[in-house]
């Protein structure tokens, strides 16, 4: 199959070719509010299976199905708890999956072999056009190799993925740039799965109980793995304290909160914003941006240990190297 790329072509958004390209059970990389996604028809197996061997991502692990209204959930969850639907109401479309145990004709092939479906319906407007002239569900990971860093840009997505896509909707950057919070509501309380940019706060105000952590007992979940979201240069966090003699000498990369000393130097130096949104929204890119450097290794400084950075840590403790 030919790639039809629509990199750089951001004012005519080719949405109708992307759902042609669906329907013929091909491969669309998509923007959404978090990082790209790397979409297929969700009821096309044989176009799920050509997700899988892209990412080069293990078959037992599920992905998430983009739905365009939250009315569809029923197409794919046997039952709706009263949480999900205080959640979708108060999120959606936004940055927060709902794992659900799944309708019965949902495949194996999308749930790992799991009883449940993770659902999401995503806040941008390209994915949100697309959801609605395809009518479908799109079955979604991020558009990267498996275990590597998200794509938060087009560039990303075809630097990692290249012709193996049939075409990628251009739509600039992500806003949040990390991927979203995961919540399974298919047990008798709620459990985050995922830490996201909705946080656990957010979920406790809307649902009245705290949601658990994950246990032994949650389902798989690729991002929930301790090694995920690497770069292929060595990451290391370091705390604020030791930073100036951890630095000094190395020829590393650097990502932390203050300005490069006169003279320093280390193959890059990138002053992060204290900001976690903003943070956020560039991580990816400036991971990216250090592992491309000719660094010998990517050095991080800890980030604060509170609730708006808590997804933030959780990703830099999973990139980083053992
Ligand atoms: O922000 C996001 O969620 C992005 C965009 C593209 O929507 N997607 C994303 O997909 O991050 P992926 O496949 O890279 O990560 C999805 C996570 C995985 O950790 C997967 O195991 C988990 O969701 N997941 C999906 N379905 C699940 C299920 N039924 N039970 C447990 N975990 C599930
Ligand atoms: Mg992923």
């Amino acid at each position: 199959m030919t790639r039809i790329s629509a990199v750089n072509t951001a004012r005519s958004l080719p949405i109708r070719e992307a759902v042609a390209v669906l329907k013929r059970g091909g491969l669309v990389a998509f923007p959404t509010e978090t990082v790209y996604g790397l979409g297929a028809d969700a009821s096309n197996p044989a176009a799920v299976a050509r997700i899988y061997k892209v990412k080069g991502r293990p078959a037992n692990h599920p992905v998430i199905v983009h739905i365009g209204e939250a009315g569809h959930l029923a197409r794919w969850a046997r039952e709706i708890p009263e949480h999900a639907r205080k959640l979708a109401a108060r999120f959606w479309p936004g940055p927060l999956t709902l794992v659900l145990r799944r309708a019965p004709g949902v495949g194996d092939y999308l749930t790992g072999g799991e009883d449940t479906i993770g659902l999401r319906m995503p806040n941008h407007p390209v994915a949100l056009e697309l959801l609605r002239q395809f009518g479908g569900g799109i079955a979604a990971p991020s558009a990267n190799k498996f275990g590597r860093i998200s794509p938060t840009t087009a560039e990303h997505v075809s630097d990692d993925l290249g012709s193996e896509v049939d075409l990628i909707l251009d739509g600039g950057p992500c806003e949040i740039g990390i991927e979203s919070t995961i919540i399974d509501l298919s047990r008798d309380r709620p459990v985050l799965l995922r830490p996201g940019r909705i946080g656990t706060g957010d979920i406790t105000a809307t649902l009245g109980t705290a949601p658990e952590p994950r246990d032994r007992g949650a389902p798989r979940a690729p991002g929930t793995l301790e090694s995920h979201y690497a770069p292929r240069k060595p990451l290391r966090l370091v705390a604020g304290d030791h930073w100036d003699e951890r630095v000094r000498g190395t020829n590393c990369a650097v990502l932390c909160f203050r300005a490069r000393p006169v003279g320093e130097k280390c193959a890059m130096w990138i002053r992060a914003s204290t900001d976690p949104r903003r943070y956020a929204r560039d991580l990816y890119s400036n991971l990216r941006a250090l592992d491309a450097s000719g660094c010998d290794e990517i050095l991080v400084e800890e980030p604060p240990a509170s609730a708006e950075w808590a997804a933030i840590r959780d990703r830099l403790l999973r990139a980083r190297s053992a």
